[in-house]
């Protein structure tokens, strides 16, 4: 079964660009990714667009589908009425490169200003030790696959490319989290996450965990324990107290 679908494509450059219309054939059991592979082997030669796995692994299709942050791979043709016509535009969030392919370079910057796992200078590798459960905390968040979706999503730098310096992500919040629940890590990630990450830009709205592919709980289980542990150490009496006299 068949049927001749109706697209409009954010074609452009960094210059400028436009949507442009298009009719293309639709089998069944597609996916997005399918149809902008048959406009460019039809209509389209020279129309842009990553990916790489075609199968929701690899972070590379991420656009946005009637304005909806998804990965082109996983979108079913199937979720759509054969008689709607089909938005597909690049991630509005960062630079345009060409077409649906945006410079994600944002992101690696922001990778590069977490520090790494720092274990206890006495242990050597192998001789770490965990609980079942520290390593299932951090099992959920390692399955992100580095779509970009919640970085592109989050209203703190989506409407505000003011904020891009000061704010790391959900995604990289995440990572800082991580660090944070690893019993074997050493270094003090929760004034990095406010001071250098901005963690208190986050107003917890959700979108980031909406639409995370993988179905992480980023806000419940990692941005809201950081604000957390935050809010223990400035506003606990105790504490505020001991970093009066004992830090500088
Ligand atoms: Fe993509 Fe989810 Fe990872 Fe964000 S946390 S980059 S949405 S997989
Ligand atoms: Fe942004 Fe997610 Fe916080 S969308 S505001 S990082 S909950
Ligand atoms: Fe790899 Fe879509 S092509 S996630």
């Amino acid at each position: 079964m068949s049927y001749q679908g109706k697209f409009r494509v954010w074609r452009g450059d960094d210059s400028g660009g436009a949507l442009e219309d298009f009719t293309v054939e639709v089998n069944e059991g597609e996916v997005v990714l399918d149809i902008i592979h048959r406009l460019q082997a039809t209509q389209a030669p020279d129309l842009a667009v990553r990916w790489n796995c075609k199968a929701g692994k690899c972070g590379s299709c991420s656009a946005e589908i009637n304005g909806r942050p998804r990965l082109l791979c996983m979108t079913r043709m199937s979720v759509f009425e054969e008689s709607e016509t089909i938005t597909v535009t690049p991630m509005r969030t960062f630079p345009i490169i060409r077409d649906l392919v945006t410079d994600v370079s944002f992101n690696y910057t922001k990778a590069r200003e977490v520090p790494s796992f720092a274990p206890p200078k006495d242990l050597a590798p192998g001789e770490y030790r965990m609980q079942q459960v520290d390593v299932e905390r951090s099992q959920e968040f390692r399955k992100c696959i580095e779509c970009f979706l919640c970085q592109n999503t989050c209203h703190v730098v989506r409407d505000h490319e003011e904020n891009k310096e000061a704010f790391s992500g959900p995604r990289f919040l995440m990572r800082v989290a991580e660090l944070e629940m690893h019993p074997l890590d050493t270094a003090d990630r929760v004034d990095q996450a406010q001071d250098d990450h901005g963690l208190g830009y986050c107003n917890i709205t959700k979108c980031c965990s909406e639409v995370c592919p993988e179905h992480i709980h980023i806000t419940d289980n990692a941005l809201i324990p950081m604000k957390e542990r935050v809010a223990d150490r400035k506003y606990d009496p105790i504490v505020w107290l001991g970093n009066k006299l004992f830090r500088r």
